[in-house]
């Protein structure tokens, strides 16, 4: 079904049971442990053994020599695959790094080699007993001596940076001026399980159950990877314990699984542990960003130029921290630019909300120290540089943005009139008392989605889709979509997700699953609702659905009669249109944060965040409330404790766990709110919903940071905000 923006109502605007605040309905299996996740998966096939993946010690050059010998001869061992028992491994288009083969190492614990033993242990032990022997070369791990030797990344209209107007003329003619530079360091995921596969043969035929973001992607990469056909390739992940862009790829555990259960002759489980997932697979790569902003007297933009750079491998992108600062604020004059430069660290790749999450820790504190130089008040800056259209291209409106809005609810509900604009001024004790605002923005992806729905005698109502859910509530959701379209109570609704054996979804990304995957199941449920009326021979455009019933007029028959000579069954796909481009989507917030600094030693303690979300209709806004106060969570360790450390000798993150790799617990996060805007955008989906699961992250960081120099009169522009900064 092509998405029609002007087909006005559809039965979804009911809201019977899209819209409300259900509990998941697998919240049950999660909480009493019977949800399988990738690594418990006991049952799904015998005599599984296990794998143990080792990884390279050096981060740049080539394997000369690995002897197994002694690992084979030890106890229950069962196979080993090293890099050097095959040539390179062809990459699909999403990993920009080598996963596995061929001598050659391009990053500190690339893989080299599984172990597959009747036990973890065994296979461990025996992992310890490989010796390998590198040449081993210098490489480049450090991003501030590196950015001198960085290069352009083509911007979007193709030259070395996007430029509207004149930014330097109007730059320097603007009355007040700002020029600062902001860091940003890496992160990893941390999600809470690990990457983890079972891999299974039957003959040429591969089944991965594993714990990924994008069923197809991984589908299509691992048949590219070992030289399969798509068609000989089963990927099956039901559920997610989180991946946060660090599973929309294609991994080792995948591929090291495959191979390992190919040379053992059994099925074989791997779980990635903590200390190799920071090195082996992906993260957010760290960013140097410049900005400038210049105003006139009243505090309009004049000229803003955003240039960032960040390293990664050769074949990587950069962070596209720039992304916000094409939409966000008005002002004729516009500059923004990327640069890469090449590092020998592991692989940089998307991590939520790539982009904006790292761009808006600049700009935002960027936009507080202009409103302070302004003698303005950061809330009204933000309004008084607000755009209704793209400011790249002003013909082209936004379908819907509603920034103003969140600004305005937020500071009122936050008590932002209490704030003091002179730093330093509100003291409790030792502590210091700080408030500070920032915009959230992050783009709405359309992309096109697949789902089947069945409906047997009995009335239930079957959803199938390759959809993940990795804790963002999608079968509740969908299951919610279907029986608004079927007129079915949620109870009489089965989701089953994660299948590659099912249509096409969008997959878990960008903030772009709920609205498109729900698009593509209410596609599907258009097509049902049509057999069923055909069936009862009833008018198509006339047959409601309600109650577990379908009515004409007076007369009504139960859902399930349709289905009395056999279950009926519809699939579709919901595409959108070229057209989608005379409209920028995109999503926006306010963040509002309180904090306390303590006089003596420094120590940041966030006292209140509210965020303000202007994300379309809201699918249920339990599970998107529960997305949006993950996603301040996560934003609170990015400003105040998360930071891969670099060693910019040998060339690895140090910090490669959760005792060195620190994130927020509870103790950290005493009051959070969120508000929706209560809206709908008709020109999203037929759903008039957008994401919201990268937006309530984007901005959290600087709002707090701004909070931090409300507090104290320290402007710290390198993140994380640690004590040490400030003293
Ligand atoms: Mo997101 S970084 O696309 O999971």
């Amino acid at each position: 079904m092509k998405f029609d923006r002007a087909a006005g109502q559809n039965p979804i605007d009911q809201l019977h049971v899209v819209g409300h605040p259900l509990d998941r309905i697998d919240g049950r299996f999660k909480t009493t442990g019977t949800a399988p996740y990738a690594y418990e998966r006991h049952d799904v096939v015998p005599h599984q053994a296990y794998g143990y993946i080792i990884g390279s010690a050096v981060a740049k050059g080539r394997i000369t020599r690995m002897d197994v010998a002694r690992a084979k001869a030890a106890p229950g061992v069962l196979a080993i695959v090293t890099t050097l028992d095959m040539p390179a491994l062809k990459n699909g288009p999403m990993n920009t790094a080598k996963l596995f083969g061929g001598p050659e190492i391009t990053h500190y614990h690339q893989a080299t080699a599984i172990v597959v033993a009747e036990t973890f242990e065994q296979a461990r032990a025996a992992a310890a007993l490989i010796e390998t022997e590198y040449d081993h070369d210098e490489g480049q791990f450090d991003l501030k001596q590196a950015q001198h030797a960085a290069r352009p990344v083509q911007g979007a209209n193709g030259s070395r940076a996007d430029r509207v107007g004149d930014f330097e003329r109007a730059f320097s003619a603007s009355a007040m001026r700002l020029d600062e530079t902001y860091t940003t360091p890496d992160q990893t995921h941390a999600m809470m399980e690990p990457h983890a596969t079972l891999a299974a043969w039957e003959g040429e035929k591969l089944t991965l159950w594993t714990s990924n973001q994008m069923i197809a992607w991984t589908r299509r990469d691992i048949a590219t990877a070992l030289g399969l056909s798509k068609e000989n390739v089963r990927v099956d992940s039901p559920y997610i314990g989180g991946g946060f862009g660090g599973k929309l790829f294609l991994r080792s555990d995948a591929v090291l699984a495959a191979l390992g259960a190919k040379a053992a002759g059994r099925p074989v489980k791997v779980a990635l542990t903590r200390p190799f997932i920071m090195n082996n697979t992906t993260h957010r790569s760290a960013t140097i960003q410049h900005i400038r902003i210049g105003t006139d007297r009243d505090g309009r933009i004049t000229a803003i130029a955003h240039e960032s750079t960040s390293g990664n491998l050769p074949h990587g992108r950069p962070e596209s921290a720039i992304d916000q600062t094409k939409l966000l604020y008005a002002g004729a004059n516009r500059l923004t630019a990327m640069r890469l430069a090449v590092l020998d660290l592991p692989e940089g790749n998307a991590m939520r909300a790539p982009g904006e999450a790292s761009g808006l820790m600049a700009l935002e504190i960027a936009m507080d120290e202009m409103a302070e130089r302004l003698r303005m008040d950061p809330v009204h800056f933000r309004i008084l540089n607000d755009t209704q259209v793209d400011p790249e291209k002003p013909g082209r409106p936004f379908s819907q943005r509603h920034l103003v809005e969140c600004l305005e609810r937020g500071a009122e509900k936050f008590g932002w009139s209490h704030r003091k604009a002179r730093p330093a001024s509100v003291r409790e004790g030792e502590w210091l008392i700080g408030m500070g605002v920032a915009a959230g923005f992050r783009n709405n992806l359309l992309t096109k989605s697949a789902a089947r729905v069945r409906l047997d005698s009995q009335g239930i109502v079957t959803v199938e889709t390759d959809m993940t859910d990795i804790g963002t509530g999608t079968y509740t959701i969908l299951a919610q979509t279907a029986a608004e379209m079927m007129g079915v109570s949620i109870d009489q609704v089965r989701v089953v997700l994660g299948d590659s054996d099912f249509p096409v979804s969008a997959g878990s990304g960008g903030q772009w699953g709920a609205n498109n995957s729900a698009a593509g199941v209410y596609a599907a449920c258009v097509k049902l609702r049509e057999s069923v009326a055909k069936k009862l021979g009833l008018p198509p455009a006339e047959a409601q659905f309600s109650g577990g019933n379908v009515h004409v007029g007076n007369r009504v028959f139960p859902l399930g009669q349709a289905a009395h000579e056999g279950e009926l069954v519809a699939e579709d796909t919901i595409e959108y249109a070229d057209v989608d481009k005379r409209y920028q989507q995109s999503t926006f917030a306010s963040h509002f944060v309180e904090v306390g600094v303590n006089g003596f030693t420094g120590e940041v303690r966030i006292r209140r965040m509210l965020a303000v979300c202007s994300a379309g209709r809201i699918l249920n806004p339990k599970t998107a409330r529960n997305q949006v106060l993950g996603a301040m969570t996560m934003g609170s360790g990015a400003a105040l404790m998360e930071e891969l450390a670099v060693d910019t000798r040998r060339g690895f993150f140090v910090n490669h766990d959760l005792a060195g790799y620190e994130v927020p617990v509870h103790a950290d996060i005493p009051h959070q709110d969120v508000i929706f805007l209560d809206e709908v955008d008709p020109l999203s989906s037929p759903m008039k919903a957008k994401g919201v699961g990268e937006l309530g992250l984007c901005g959290v960081a600087a709002a707090i940071a701004n909070a931090v120099y409300n507090a104290t009169g320290v402007r710290i522009r390198d993140y994380p905000v640690t004590l040490d900064k400030h003293l």
